[in-house]
Parts: structure tokens; sequence; C-alpha cells
């Protein structure tokens, strides 16, 4: 049986990342492959603990020590869910991995951390097939985020979003080995049409048929 795929999305909150990973995932399904769908900050203890510190129910706790909680649950994530998956076939699609850390850990903070420090504490990530960068303006990012009417996260605010967006842009721009195949989306179109673009990135890269 042929080694499933690591699919990631990234992008700033609000660019679609979770919309668009549940349309992939129905998509390859479709097709008729197992897929296991996941987030990180995974649903394991680390990523419980990470998404309370997120919501701000855990305070005072260190940039540094953040980047390497989610560090810790990648690892964890990997080891848990996403090899047995990949080694029975199945592919796997994911919200954010480690581009991720070098846009968000890296601004967060007081002088933000060093990405080569991210880098290093991150070395055990599993490296991704394809990172799929859900780009868009960080004014219609947020009209979405706020239109979802639930309480904002520690990077949802504009500043904050702004410096995402540019740290991924540096990141994209000099890709590191764990990204695997990039592809940039724009992230700003309707729905549908984000959509359609990912699936037809994926089809070309994998050689998938167009339909079952
Ligand atoms: N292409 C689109 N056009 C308009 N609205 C969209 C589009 N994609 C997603 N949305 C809406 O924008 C909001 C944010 O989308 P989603 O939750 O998928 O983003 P996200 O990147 O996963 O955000 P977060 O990182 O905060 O989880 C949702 O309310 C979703 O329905
Ligand atoms: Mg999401």
């Amino acid at each position: 049986m042929d080694k499933g795929r690591l699919i990631v999305l990234e992008g700033t909150d609000g660019a679609g990342s979770t919309t668009q990973g549940d349309e992939l995932a129905a998509w390859l399904q479709e097709l008729g492959l197992e897929v296991v769908r996941t987030a990180q900050p995974s649903p394991l203890p680390t990523g419980q603990l990470i998404r309370q510190i997120l919501r701000g129910d855990l305070q005072g706790i260190d940039a540094a020590v953040v980047a390497l909680l989610f560090a810790a649950d990648r690892v964890d994530l990997a080891h848990r869910v996403m090899e047995p998956a990949l080694q029975r076939g199945a592919w796997v699609v994911c919200d954010r991995h480690i581009a991720s850390s070098l846009a968000f850990q890296v601004v967060d903070g007081q002088g933000g951390i060093e990405p080569a420090w991210i880098t290093a504490i991150n070395s055990r990530a599993m490296a991704a097939d394809l990172t799929l960068w859900l780009d868009l303006p960080v004014a219609t990012a947020l009209q979405r985020i706020e239109s979802r009417g639930k309480p904002l996260e520690r990077f949802e605010v504009a500043e904050t979003l702004q410096k995402v967006r540019q740290r991924y842009q540096e990141v994209f721009a000099a890709p590191g080995p764990l990204l695997g195949h990039i592809a940039v989306v724009d992230a700003a179109a309707a729905r549908d049409a984000v959509a359609c673009a990912i699936r037809q990135t994926v089809r070309e890269l994998f050689a998938l048929p167009e339909r079952r």
C-alpha cells in the first residue's frame, strides 16, 4: 500500500485554514482515500494546554515556554496520530505546523523569539509533503474573525496579524526543509474558488484523478 501524505494549511487567523482543510479532507475522501483531519494545537494534552494559554485562561506564561509547548505538541501529534496514519496509507490534513511557530512565536512576547531557535527546537517535527499558504490581507482576515462572533484570541488584533503575515512572507521566501512543496493560495477569494484552487494544486502535485 502507498504511504499517505501530510498536507498542511497555513495562514493568519481568519485565512480559512479550518474551512478549507475540511473541504480538502472531504474531497480526498470522495476520491476513496482514508483521511485523518487534525490541527495544531492538537487535541492531545499539550495541545489543550496551549489552547488554554491562547484563550487567556492561563496567564503569565513566557513566549519561550509557549514555543516549547508547540514544539512538544508537534512531536506528540506526529508520534501518536500522524505517523500511524501515514504508515497505513491515510492522508493527513493538518491546520498549521512548523511555519505557524516560525510566524506566530517569532512575533510573540517582548522582542519575540529568534527563528533559529524555533527551527532548532522543532528539529524532530515531521516534514510535510505539501504546505498550502492561505494568504490574504489582514483587514479581510479580521472581518472574518469578527463575523464568527467568538471571543478574540491572543494573536487576533490587526497589528499582530500584520506582523504574522509579514513573517509568513519571510518564511515562504526562504523555506526550510520541513515545509515540503509550497503553494501560495489567494485566500481572499470566495470560499468555493479557494477550495477549487487547492484541489487543483493537490491533484496536480500528487497526480490524483479528477473523480473516483
Ligand atoms: N473564502 C472565504 N470567504 C469568506 N468567508 C470565509 C472564507 N473562508 C472562510 N470564511 C469564513 O471566515 C471565518 C474564518 O474561517 P476559518 O475559521 O476557517 O479560519 P481559520 O484560518 O481556521 O481561523 P483560525 O486560525 O482563527 O482558526 C469563518 O467564519 C469562515 O466561515
Ligand atoms: Mg481554524
